[in-house]
């Protein structure tokens, strides 16, 4: 390490999630961690520590410092809402039956049409601050409310514009192939035509996507369908990533599986044989317990056996008007263990270093090592356990987004 830093914190505990470390949150107690240039320079015992001159000092006062959160699906950037559905869904009828009868996705892009740039961007605005109030430093936002070229511009634009103007990272996905639009009524192939030929390759030719995803689901497209998608977005070289199994087994697993893709989300009803192939690929598993909390399933994602098998299971909020209205990745922490299964530790990496790999930042992001981004969060707990148990008090004390203070209260001194 250099002799000087900008920001020296001691007297913390680093949960590091960095995986070489040994223990489920790679801890190292009574830690020091250095950060010059938005970046972490030295991290380790504080023992350890060499001679430093810092700018600025933080007493951790034995508080917890973890990576900053990664929300690695969501659907942020949306017009209206879906209050009525949700009564209508209490009332019996099923997402299925909401969907098919016009309501469900094709309602939230009627509303999504009508909504200017500046509307749709003030709507984002408050569920952005919901989850950068709970220290997500990076998040996804897909498209997919637009099902035409202007309106997936559009949300795409939104997103961007948000990193813009917030100090949080935004990677976007294209999700043209997310529902079928009314003018492609029974035209389906004609649709897929419209996101291969149009959509996608002007959303590459603007840089406005860092993935394409899509919806294969009997309610959405189909296999063969999404193989196009996914051919195309090879050609454009953008990673695939796939809403896959959430209703009912598809082959979608397998599929994005041969395709490397970079994550398949929701994976209700996948079979041993998909597992094997996701962990053959290195596809991470995004788990989201929130969606099936809303639509009450039943159908659980098997987490013994992926975790048997390796495979890198993360957690998202899948923030959207119909699925999970619930801007809190740290409820979905709560739910992914109390529904899920998963451990607390599990629950942390897979909102940090998973939630990094679902995004194809491995390795850049979520953990707290020399190198990376100094995303951090600095939490008043005892035990990083607490992360996942309690929802609501336990609160960031500080957030740091590439070593700078963007959240809770900065007590740097200096
Ligand atoms: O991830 N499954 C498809 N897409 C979203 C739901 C979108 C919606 O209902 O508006 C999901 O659950
Ligand atoms: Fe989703």
């Amino acid at each position: 390490m250099t002799e000087r830093c900008d920001l020296l914190i001691t007297n913390v505990h680093a949960a590091t999630m960095d995986p070489s470390i040994a223990g489920a949150y790679g801890a190292v107690e009574d830690a020091a961690v250095a950060v010059t240039g938005g970046k972490i320079v030295w991290l380790g015992p504080r023992r350890e520590l060499p001679d430093c001159a810092a700018d600025k000092t933080l007493d951790g006062e034995g508080q917890w410092l973890t990576p900053g959160l990664i929300d690695c699906h969501t659907h942020l950037v949306y017009g209206g809402h879906r209050a009525s559905e949700f009564a209508r869904r209490l009332g019996g009828e099923s997402y299925e039956e909401v969907a098919r009868s016009g309501g469900g996705i094709l309602s939230t892009v009627r509303a999504t049409r009508a909504a200017s740039a500046e509307q749709l961007y003030r709507a984002a605005e408050p569920r952005l601050q919901a989850l950068m109030s709970e220290g997500v430093t990076t998040l996804e936002v897909k498209s997919g409310y637009g099902l035409d070229l202007d309106t997936e511009l559009k949300q795409l634009r939104t997103a961007r514009r948000l990193a813009q103007h917030y100090p949080v990272e935004i990677t976007t996905t294209c999700l043209a192939a997310h529902a079928l639009p009314p003018e492609y009524d029974g035209r389906p192939d004609e649709y897929i035509d419209l996101v291969c030929e149009q959509i996608l390759p002007a959303v590459a030719k603007e840089q406005l996507a860092d993935a394409v995803d899509m919806f294969c689901e009997s309610i959405a497209f189909s296999v063969e369908q999404c193989q196009r998608v996914i051919d195309c977005a090879k050609k454009l070289d953008l990673p695939v990533k796939v809403h896959a199994e959430q209703l009912a087994r598809t082959g979608a697993t397998a599929m994005a599986a041969r395709a490397s893709a970079l994550s398949v989300d929701h994976i209700e009803y996948i079979t041993d044989a998909d597992v094997a192939a996701m962990a053959e690929s290195g596809t991470v598993a995004v788990l989201l317990p929130g969606a099936f909390y809303t639509l009450r399933e039943t159908q659980m994602p098997p987490v013994e056996k992926l975790r048997a098998s390796g495979v890198s299971m993360a957690l998202s909020t899948d923030l959207n008007p119909g699925s999970c209205p619930i801007a809190s990745l740290r409820l979905m922490m709560n739910m992914g263990c109390n529904l899920f299964g998963l451990t607390p530790a599990e629950a942390l990496a897979g909102v940090t270093r998973s939630a990094a790999r679902a995004l194809g930042l491995c390795c850049s992001r979520g953990a707290l090592r020399p190198g990376l981004r100094a995303d951090m969060v600095l939490w008043p707990m005892e035990t990083p356990d607490q992360l996942a148990y309690e929802v609501g008090a336990l609160k960031p004390a500080q957030i740091f987004f590439a070593g700078k203070t963007v959240g809770g209260r900065d007590v740097t001194a200096g």
